[in-house]
């Protein structure tokens, strides 16, 4: 009885928060402000979207100042004047993990719109609000006033708790940083998809496997298959360009691919697009995805 009402609370107001459009100006302001070095740099792209590590890095660094703020209230708690100054000590490096753990966010933020961005947005604002808390707390504990430093940790702690929610619901119920190809079925049994004929050399082509858009090339004498669905945010990877190194480039957000493996090479992408073999049998171009398909890729209906 509580579970669901407390759900259903959550539910209305992230669902009002979504539709509450009088946001989009300041909220669409930031994105851009966020993108303009991100678009100038692939280097700080990568970084901080995590492209190397093939997962976003801001889930990764948000334990860290969340960790050390949580463990500063405990020692608050429970750690008598003795716990004073290691509790100091965990709010400042909270503090400083904060910086890398915003940087990162504003990035994963800046590559969404609508309803994800008003969400991303009040969840950036009530951590800079959290961050403002812990910094008053800092200031009052090197100024011995541990009751204010407690009690002003003790706010950020409840606003991290609702901001921690915010985040879980991009991620968990809108899927910001998943991978978009995660539930796309493939036929691991050949499939014919194409006459060879109409195939031209170095030009993609999208088809289907069964429900799954694949982006069909042929470069250099050799056929290939990707998932034509950015792994990003889900952008026709057929109609972004085609490089003479053999690589395609997301048409939304730059990033770029391999055609002959599916791997990302460079972000905002971080994870590697699905391959598949190819073959031509009279006349007609075949493929298959060469792995058991996971369990959220099986159709259920099926
Ligand atoms: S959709 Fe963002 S890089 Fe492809």
């Amino acid at each position: 009885m509580l579970s669901w009402r407390i759900n259903r609370t959550l539910d209305s107001l992230v669902g009002r928060i979504e539709r509450t459009t009088v946001l989009d100006p300041i909220a669409n302001r930031g994105a851009a402000l966020a993108l303009k070095p991100l678009d100038a740099s692939v280097g700080l792209r990568n970084v901080l979207s995590g492209t190397a590590g093939g997962h976003p890095l801001h889930p990764v660094l948000v334990v860290v100042p969340i960790g050390a703020w949580l463990g500063a209230s405990y020692l608050d708690l429970t750690g008598g004047q003795q716990g004073r100054a290691a509790a100091t000590k965990l709010v400042g490096l909270g503090i400083a993990a904060a910086v890398p753990t915003s940087l990162t966010g504003a990035s994963d933020w800046a590559y969404v719109r609508g309803a994800e961005r008003r969400v991303g947005f009040v969840h950036a604002v009530g951590n800079s609000l959290a961050l403002g808390l812990y910094t008053g707390s800092w200031f009052a504990r090197r100024r011995q006033r541990f009751a204010l430093g407690t009690a002003l940790a003790g706010g950020g702690a409840l606003l991290l708790g609702f901001t921690g929610w915010l985040g879980g619901h991009l991620s968990y119920a809108r899927g910001v940083g998943v991978d978009t190809t995660a539930f796309d079925g493939a036929s691991t049994d050949w499939v014919d998809v194409l006459p060879e004929a109409e195939l031209l050399d170095d030009q993609p082509m999208l088809v289907r496997d069964g429900r799954t858009p694949v982006l069909l090339v042929r470069t250099g004498g050799q056929l290939y298959a990707i998932a034509d669905r950015c792994t990003h945010r889900g952008a026709p990877l057929h109609e972004g360009e085609f490089t003479d190194d053999g690589c395609i480039i997301c048409p939304w957000h730059q990033s770029k691919f391999r055609v002959s493996d599916g791997q990302v090479l460079d972000g905002p992408a971080n994870r590697s697009q699905q391959a598949y073999e190819v073959r031509t049998r009279y006349g007609s171009i075949q493929l298959r995805h060469a792995d058991e398909p996971g369990s959220l890729r099986t159709d259920p209906i099926s």
